[in-house]
């Protein structure tokens, strides 16, 4: 290992790969590669804190695992794997869950969210979900967490669980940051945009998915939910438009001020076009990666193996490490 800092961040394979995700997350993945040892996960065992679909399941790892590579994670620069091969991530969430308060786990707004959305299965990997976070995170000594604004609970939880096993014990664990960036942190639902953008929304024009094509793209945009003063400004109130300048930023790097200069005595339909068409000239080239990678299922199956071996190597440190000051032998 070299002296560069490091960064670890996961996402769930459930379903559609959103906008939100690429510019909350994703984006800033990518950009860090030089500057970090940068280690990334398909967090397939976070995905059935829901029912999945045994079939669907499968399909939706391998393609988040290829979308992932076709945005940008570069195989030769960064550890990717997928969750469930690195079995110390199962084994360190067993044993943070003994160090997390019921109290604790019980504040976590997702947690209260998706039992509201999935009322027939409230199970305990839902309700403990955040100690398997703490576990994929802490196992690598990570720096640095980049996530969106949604997880940042989750990661202070994370932090939580980490002082406290330090405290009980000895330094064991490092104490990750977040790193959650200025704009793109909370893409917002096209349709609601006082919800974030999720994959998991009943309507399918609330999120744009990565994979969308252009022409779904422009329609998606064009029936996003705006306001009557048509007047491209970020101002309060203004959630509609706020949305879609900050999608505009994240992909042009324009600032609001240029991006309402642009649009000056123009209507929003002039904007929403603008918008949608640098969304769609920015995912042509991830789509037609990832169109090449799912070809080439031999080299997927072979990169994500052997990045499981080094994550394994790792993360047993970490875990032989913390079963040793928990008093068990070996
Ligand atoms: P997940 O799969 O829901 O989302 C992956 C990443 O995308 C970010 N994100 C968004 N950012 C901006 N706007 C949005 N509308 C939006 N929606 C999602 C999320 O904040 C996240 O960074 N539990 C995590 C995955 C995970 C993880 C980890 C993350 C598992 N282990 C360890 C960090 C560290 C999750 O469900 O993310």
């Amino acid at each position: 290992m070299n002296d560069k800092k490091t960064i670890f961040s996961a996402i769930q394979p459930s379903g559609t790969i959103t906008l939100g995700n690429y510019l909350g997350a994703l984006k800033n993945w990518v950009n860090l590669q030089d500057d970090y040892n940068c280690i990334f996960s398909v967090a397939d065992l976070h995905a059935i804190t829901v029912r999945q679909d045994p079939k669907t399941l499968r399909k939706n790892i391998l393609q988040a695992y290829a979308l992932l590579i076709a945005c940008g994670i570069d195989l030769q620069k960064s550890i990717f794997f997928i969750q469930s091969h690195v079995p110390a991530h199962s084994e360190l969430a067993w044993l943070l869950n003994c160090y997390t308060q019921f109290g604790e786990l019980s504040r976590m707004t997702q947690f209260k969210a998706k039992s509201l959305i999935h009322k027939n299965d409230i199970n305990a990997g839902l309700f403990t979900y955040p100690c398997l976070m703490a576990a994929d995170i802490l196992l690598y000594q990570s720096d640095l967490v980049p996530v969106g604004a949604d997880q940042k609970q989750h990661l202070e939880l994370s932090r939580d669980i980490a002082l406290r096993f330090n405290n009980t014990y000895s330094p064991t664990f490092k104490i990750p940051d977040p790193y959650i960036a200025k704009t793109g942190a909370k893409i917002m639902s096209l349709q609601d945009p006082s919800k974030k953008m999720s994959k998991s929304d009943a309507n399918v024009n609330a999120f744009i998915g990565i994979l969308d094509d252009p022409d779904v793209i422009m329609k998606k945009f064009k029936r996003a939910v705006t306001d009557s003063q048509a007047d491209v400004r970020f101002a309060q109130g203004k959630d509609g438009v706020n949305n879609l300048m900050s999608i505009y930023s994240c992909v042009t790097g324009l600032s609001y001020e240029q991006i309402e200069q642009q649009f000056a005595g123009k209507g929003y339909g002039d904007f929403k076009t603008c918008v949608a068409q640098a969304v769609i000239d920015m995912l042509i080239p991830i789509q037609d990666e990832f169109k090449h990678l799912m070809k080439d299922k031999a080299y997927l199956e072979e990169s994500y193996r052997n990045h499981a071996q080094t994550a394994m190597k790792i993360s047993y440190k970490t875990l032989a490490k913390v079963k040793r000051k928990i008093g068990f032998i070996s």
